[in-house]
């Protein structure tokens, strides 16, 4: 059978490669096989060796918790540090980079999202592929914005993992349970005035329960006596845009807060 020529057309190209990022492809394969076993041989590229070299964390010994090790973080970086060292979740073998947060540490409001995707664990920040973006415009709308140098413009942003679970699968319960101390000591470190869930993972991971954030959201609830905001996931406001009516509202709940205090 005659194979159909393949188009060269640039438009073209780039609109088929746009169709497969949206059904899912996340890697190029090419024609040739490539040994994953070799590949883990060879030295780790530039970007995590920078990575790695930043950290410069001690070796974690075996045995030690994650709750011991967020506990003797007494900063950001050592918070860092000790995550980027921290080898008991296999997600770190798959992800380039970790994800551990954006935006200003002096916020009055920190974000919580679930997980790295593709374009974060490339970036190693939080949200900045297309549910980013938007969560950036929503946020902007309610005068809020990770680059901002005052706090009470300023939103601070992490997820529950900081490493991309492949194929951008849910988190599963045992990850969250094992990074869930680094995620609380992180909290503690911002001390924000207000905490926004976005989406399942981060508010039934804050709010320790198995209610789904269609009936959380838009109910102010408490994370150690912090008041937090769960709303939809930017990533669910993209797929249903009728879900945008009610995170309006909630962001403009955050806002009422915000000024209130
Ligand atoms: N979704 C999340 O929950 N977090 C990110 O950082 C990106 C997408």
């Amino acid at each position: 059978m005659r194979v159909p020529d393949l188009p060269t057309d640039a438009a073209v190209l780039r609109a088929a490669l746009a169709w497969q990022v949206e059904l899912g492809a996340d890697e190029a394969i090419g024609e040739t096989p490539v040994s994953r076993f070799e590949a883990a041989a060879r030295p780790e590229p530039p970007v995590r060796q920078a990575a790695a070299a930043a950290a410069a964390a001690p070796e974690v010994p075996a045995g030690v918790t994650t709750e011991a090790l967020a506990a003797g973080c007494g900063d950001l970086a050592a918070l860092r540090a000790a995550m980027a060292a921290f080898e008991g979740c296999a997600l770190k073998k798959g992800a380039r980079n970790l994800v551990f947060s954006d935006g200003n540490p002096a916020a009055r409001v920190m974000v919580v999202g679930e997980a790295p995707g593709r374009d974060e664990d490339r970036a190693g920040l939080p949200f900045v592929g297309r549910s980013g973006q938007l969560l950036d415009r929503m946020l902007a709308a309610i005068g809020l914005s990770r680059k901002a140098e005052a706090p009470e413009a300023a939103v601070y942003i992490t997820n529950v993992l900081p490493w991309r679970p492949p194929q951008n699968r849910d988190p599963a319960a045992d990850e969250v349970a094992m990074m869930l101390p680094f995620l609380h000591r992180h909290i503690a470190l911002i001390a924000p005035e207000v905490l926004v869930a976005v989406g399942n993972s981060a508010a039934r991971t804050l709010l320790e329960t198995t209610t789904g954030i269609t009936r959380l959201r838009g109910h102010w609830a408490e994370w150690r006596g912090i008041p937090v905001m769960p709303m939809f996931h930017p990533a669910a406001l993209l797929r249903n845009p009728e879900l945008k009516r009610a995170a309006w509202a909630d962001l403009l709940a955050v806002r009422k807060r915000l000024d209130e205090a």
